[in-house]
């Protein structure tokens, strides 16, 4: 799925298709803060040739961060960082009978040298990974700086809020 006319900044690597219903938020962040990418399947175990080359083209490619998201023995960000100076973030997924610890394990345990920054499992570590790939693109885009500002900013609000109703709920409580 190449999703833009322009090189898209941000590159979406997923080890499996079976991935893609675990990573909704991802895609919902980046399409907020209206951020163009890409979005591919290949396998660091599968489709290894296939995964270093796209790996070694990408900063020739123009893309500028690349998301990895891996379940199981989640080599695919480390495999991806070994072969290219891009900044990599590794989205671990859930998969059985380890429910993720072990794509979590694989993705941040990255020996010194090839870092991977690593998000946490689930929804949380779908948006963050995302929110932190515009975080990076914001240091050199002032409206995309804005716009994370603004969010940031709303979601404070919305805690004040939460704060607010938890008051109003306790007091007609106790
Ligand atoms: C990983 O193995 C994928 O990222 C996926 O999370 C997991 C299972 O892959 P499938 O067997 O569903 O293709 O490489």
């Amino acid at each position: 799925m190449e999703q833009s006319k322009q090189t898209p900044q941000v590159a979406i690597v997923m080890g499996s298709k079976s991935d893609l219903p675990n990573i909704t938020s991802l895609f919902k962040t980046l399409k907020q803060f209206d951020v163009e990418f890409s979005a591919r399947v290949c396998s660091a175990h599968r489709t290894p040739d296939d995964a270093v080359t796209f790996a070694k083209k990408a900063k020739g490619n123009g893309v500028k961060i690349i998301i990895c998201v891996a379940g199981m023995a989640a080599h695919l960000g480390g495999v991806i960082a070994a072969n290219t100076t891009l900044p990599i973030i590794g989205l671990p997924m859930s998969c059985q009978p380890f429910n993720g610890i072990d794509a979590l394990f694989s993705t941040v345990q990255m020996p010194p040298g090839i870092p991977v920054a690593s998000v946490t499992v689930g929804p949380a570590g779908a948006k963050n990974a995302a929110l932190y790939a515009i975080a990076i693109l914001a240091l050199s885009d002032e409206k995309l700086a804005l716009k994370l500002h603004e969010y940031r900013t709303e979601q404070t609000l919305q805690v004040y809020n939460m704060n607010k109703e938890l008051q109003q709920e306790l007091k007609s409580i106790f």
